[in-house]
């Protein structure tokens, strides 16, 4: 794992628009998938990484998974189908939520696909709502709103620590 670099896009892109086309193959039809893939860009993604708490993980020279987080909320979490299963998304995660915590963030948000629901269950979240978004070439996902609370965010008082 290691902070993103702007020169990771292209090879984020691909991890992206292979995890939506063959890890989420069975969660939405064919064409909403190629739509949903079609939606990210290099450009978008290397804004994402300068403007965001972005992360890769990576084998050696090659980028294997990404995620970031926006403010509060997990925006992107893809990871390689390659490397899926590995337990990649988890560590990802937790690096997110290390930082989330520094930061004495006390709640966590994310908007899970079908493919990822059962992912941030895992990882603690809690489904807030429903709701089907319709993209702007007609395609339909249902999407879970998601959230996951933190407590105190970690931050241990100097006084109670040496308890
Ligand atoms: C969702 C995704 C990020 C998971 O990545 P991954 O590296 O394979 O996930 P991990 O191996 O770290 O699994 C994380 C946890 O979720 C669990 N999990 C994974 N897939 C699961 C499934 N389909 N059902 C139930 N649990 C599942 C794992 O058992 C693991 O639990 P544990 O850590 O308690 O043992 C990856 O499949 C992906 O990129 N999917 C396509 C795109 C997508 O939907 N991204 C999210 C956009 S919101």
């Amino acid at each position: 794992m290691r902070q993103a670099a702007p020169a990771d896009s292209e090879q984020v892109l691909s991890v992206i628009v292979r995890a939506i086309r063959i890890s989420a193959v069975g969660y939405y039809p064919e064409a909403a998938l190629a739509s949903w893939a079609s939606d990210f860009t290099e450009s978008g993604i290397r804004r994402s990484i300068e403007t965001t708490d972005s992360f890769v993980a990576v084998d050696g020279p090659r980028v294997v998974g990404f995620v970031n987080l926006e403010v509060q909320d997990v925006d992107l979490l893809f990871v390689d189908p390659d490397y899926g299963g590995r337990g990649v998304a988890r560590r990802m995660y937790a690096q997110v939520e290390r930082l989330a915590r520094r930061r004495g963030l006390s709640r966590l948000t994310a908007t899970a696909s079908a493919r990822a629901e059962p992912v941030f269950l895992q990882f603690g979240f809690q489904v807030t709502s429903r709701f089907v978004l319709t993209d702007d070439k007609g395609m339909q996902f249902d999407l879970a709103a998601m959230a996951h609370d933190l407590g105190t965010g970690g931050l241990v008082p100097t006084a109670a620590r040496s308890l």
